[in-house]
């Protein structure tokens, strides 16, 4: 049986775990883009109205983005230097805004003939709020120093 090579990179059980979850959540975008694509070919409203296009198009493009972004950062939230309850809160804050930002788009303009943006819209702030702490969390728990090995460190 052929060896499989080395693995480029380790991953924790946990982040092998939300990558799973993350990875199928991408049959949810393509189900998204499916929807969007009928609409465009069926229903005459979609593309007469700007606004209702515009903001789905835009839930469908952040919810595969910060699928993209959850999934490029799990292998950094594990090599944080942080306790593994400090890791599971970067891995809900910055993988809320794959839920919160299409949320509000979605629901912003939910049918052709919506005027105005609908306060859902307002979403995006909070969305915005947790994604920046977890991403400001992150890179402190990057750049911080490691612990001194026992024993060492108090001598300087
Ligand atoms: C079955 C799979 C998919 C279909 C049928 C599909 C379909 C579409 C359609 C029709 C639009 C334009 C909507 C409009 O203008 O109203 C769109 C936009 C977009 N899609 Fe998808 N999509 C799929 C999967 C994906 C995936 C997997 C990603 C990313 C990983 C993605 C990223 C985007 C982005 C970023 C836009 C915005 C493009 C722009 O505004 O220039 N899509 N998609």
């Amino acid at each position: 049986m052929a060896i499989p090579p080395a693995s480029p990179f380790s991953l924790s059980q946990a982040s092998r775990n939300m990558g799973a979850v993350l990875i199928l959540s991408f049959l949810g975008v393509m189900f998204g883009g499916s929807v969007l694509t009928w609409r465009i070919v069926n229903l005459p409203g979609y593309l007469g109205s700007p606004l209702h296009q515009d903001l789905w198009r835009a839930g469908h493009a952040h919810a595969a983005l910060f699928l993209l972004l959850t999934l490029v950062l799990l292998p950094w939230i594990d090599a944080a230097r942080c306790s593994e309850a400090l890791r599971w809160v970067l891995r809900v804050l910055i993988s809320s805004a794959s839920i919160t930002f299409p949320l509000a788009f979605f629901l912003a303009a939910p049918n052709p003939t919506t005027a105005s943006p609908e306060p859902a819209l307002g979403l995006l702030i909070p969305g915005a709020i947790l994604l920046a702490t977890g991403l400001l969390i992150l890179a402190w728990a990057l750049l911080r120093q490691a612990p001194a090995p026992l024993g060492q460190g108090d001598a300087e």
